[in-house]
């Protein structure tokens, strides 16, 4: 296992710095494995909570691998998904769905009724029902042991955009249809195509149920996601930075990231 390079305390938060990406990836992945058994023999099953995004395809590669080898099994595991565009059908290349599909739920033994993504088909008047929906699974299920979360360039997680909401009101945010910041628009046209062809809206776990996690483990690597990172560890508690709202469940937080990305905070 590739050793961080720094490891800071920041804001109530473990902050370990990789020289590269692939040992931040590693670090998650052998978090979520090592978790999955321990909880499965406390609770009968592993709680996760999962991001997409270009950032954490290599945990789920890890994670693959370990099940090839028998390492880890998630015959014991629910998944939920942060978020999903909206709308949005489950077979389009460009879901949320067919992500996890094609990067773990396809190669792993995971029950098809236990990986949970926010469903980008539902009526619009039926949305913030299907939304509240979620929470209860997530909330029946126990509450999730690990959520993963990568960070938007405006500090956003999930789809929790950045917003001038009081920081008592966005601690209290549930899983809701949401309008996408013109900075994740436009972030997103690398995998759409063009920006006419990004959905405006999304389905997004909330910031309530994310905060709830047991344990979350934050990723972001390059330059770009840098004043992200240090606006959310050093910059004032702000529903404006999404990502600094982490800082209101000290002890719980774990951010893996790389040179470039704690590049603000060194
Ligand atoms: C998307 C996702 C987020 C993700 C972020 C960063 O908008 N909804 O959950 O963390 O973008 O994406 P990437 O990892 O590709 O930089």
């Amino acid at each position: 296992m590739t050793k961080p390079i720094r490891r800071l305390e920041l804001a109530g938060a473990d902050v370990k710095v990789f020289s590269k990406p692939e040992g931040a990836c590693e670090a998650a992945a052998g978090k979520i494995i090592s978790s999955i058994p321990i909880c499965a023999m406390v609770r009968g099953q592993a709680v996760l909570g999962l991001a997409t995004g270009s950032t954490p395809e290599p945990v789920y590669a890890e994670l693959v691998k370990a099940c090839k080898s028998g390492l880890c099994s998630f015959e014991k595991v629910s998944t939920y998904n942060l978020d999903e565009y909206y709308p949005m059908g489950p077979l389009d290349p460009h879901s949320y769905r067919s992500y996890m599909h094609r990067h773990l739920f396809d190669h792993v033994d995971i029950a098809p009724n236990r990986g949970h993504v926010l469903d980008g088909t539902v009526p619009e008047h039926f949305a913030a029902e299907h939304a509240a929906l979620f929470d209860r699974w997530i909330a029946a299920d126990g509450g999730l042991d690990v959520q993963l979360l990568g960070i938007g360039r405006n500090g956003h997680i999930g789809f929790n955009e950045p917003s001038d909401l009081a920081v008592d009101k966005a601690l209290k945010l549930p899983t809701r249809l949401v309008e996408l910041h013109p900075t994740t628009i436009a972030d997103a046209v690398k995998d759409f195509g063009a920006e006419g062809l990004v959905p405006r809206h999304a389905l997004t776990m909330g910031i309530a149920p994310i905060l709830g996690a047991r344990s979350i483990v934050v990723l972001a690597f390059g330059e770009h996601k840098a004043e992200a990172v240090a606006r959310s560890l050093r910059g004032p508690v702000t529903a404006e930075v999404p990502g600094s709202l982490l800082q209101t469940v000290p002890g719980k937080v774990t951010w893996l990231i790389d040179r470039d990305a704690a590049s603000g905070l060194l």
